[in-house]
């Protein structure tokens, strides 16, 4: 999607700054609201297209950080950013909470080979994402969960993160360029299958 947005996700997005932006925001419900939402996320919580993340059951303070980013455009998303900025701070929250309690979906992704388990093992030890994401990769507060998302995503939004494309957190990109590609690629099919 780096390469501009798929006509049909250019289509959603207008549709949601109409329909976001068609009643005063305090008269809608948070229902109302996210309705939208599920246009891409999914109405079940699984994501209509690999490269869009899993929201459904995230971190509350996670999803809000985001949405905040997006508004403020220190995350870039040409399809985020005109979305999250159709709210205001409370309705973050409340739309993050919303979210936060959903159950996690289960894409049904394979659980990873032996051989790539041990490799992604590895390197949690030596760089210790679990210190972050805490033991089975759950997450807490602002630390995102990341077991079981989606593959395609896990590896757009790490490249993004490498190459600063995803800027809103430095520290995690300064992380992942301190990973080899190769103990990059072993993480991501590892936790996908989590
Ligand atoms: C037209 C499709 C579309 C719609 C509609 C949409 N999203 Fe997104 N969303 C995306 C895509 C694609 C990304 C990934 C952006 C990126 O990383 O470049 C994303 C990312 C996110 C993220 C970051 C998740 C993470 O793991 O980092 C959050 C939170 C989010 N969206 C919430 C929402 C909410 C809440 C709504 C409804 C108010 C919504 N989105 C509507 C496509 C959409
Ligand atoms: C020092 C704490 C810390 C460590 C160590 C850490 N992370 Fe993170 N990670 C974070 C935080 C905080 C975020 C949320 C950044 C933001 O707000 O955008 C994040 C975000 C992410 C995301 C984005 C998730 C999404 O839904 O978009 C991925 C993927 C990720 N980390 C993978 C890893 C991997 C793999 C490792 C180990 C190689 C790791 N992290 C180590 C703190 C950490």
């Amino acid at each position: 999607m780096h390469g501009g947005l798929k006509w049909w996700m250019s289509g959603v997005v207008a549709l949601a700054v109409i329909l976001i932006g068609a009643m005063p925001s305090n008269a809608q419900s948070i229902e109302e609201k996210t309705q939208i939402c599920a246009g891409c996320h999914g109405a079940d919580g699984k994501p209509i297209d690999k490269t869009i993340p899993t929201i459904w059951g995230q971190q509350q303070g996670y999803i809000y950080i985001q949405l905040r980013d997006f508004k403020r455009g220190d995350r870039k998303s040409d399809i985020m950013q005109p979305i999250a900025s159709a709210f205001e701070r409370d309705e973050m929250l409340a739309i993050a909470d919303y979210f936060s309690k959903k159950p996690w979906p289960d894409l049904g992704q394979p659980r990873a080979p032996k051989d790539v388990s041990e490799r992604a093992l590895k390197a949690n030890a030596s760089v210790g994402c679990t210190g972050c994401h805490l033991d089975h990769f759950q997450g807490d507060g602002t630390v995102p969960r990341l077991a079981g998302m989606g593959r395609d995503y896990l590896t757009k939004t790490i490249a993004d993160f490498r190459s600063h494309a995803r800027g809103n957190n430095p520290g995690m990109s300064d992380l992942m360029n301190a990973t080899s590609p190769d103990d990059l690629a072993a993480l991501e099919e590892y936790l996908s299958g989590l």
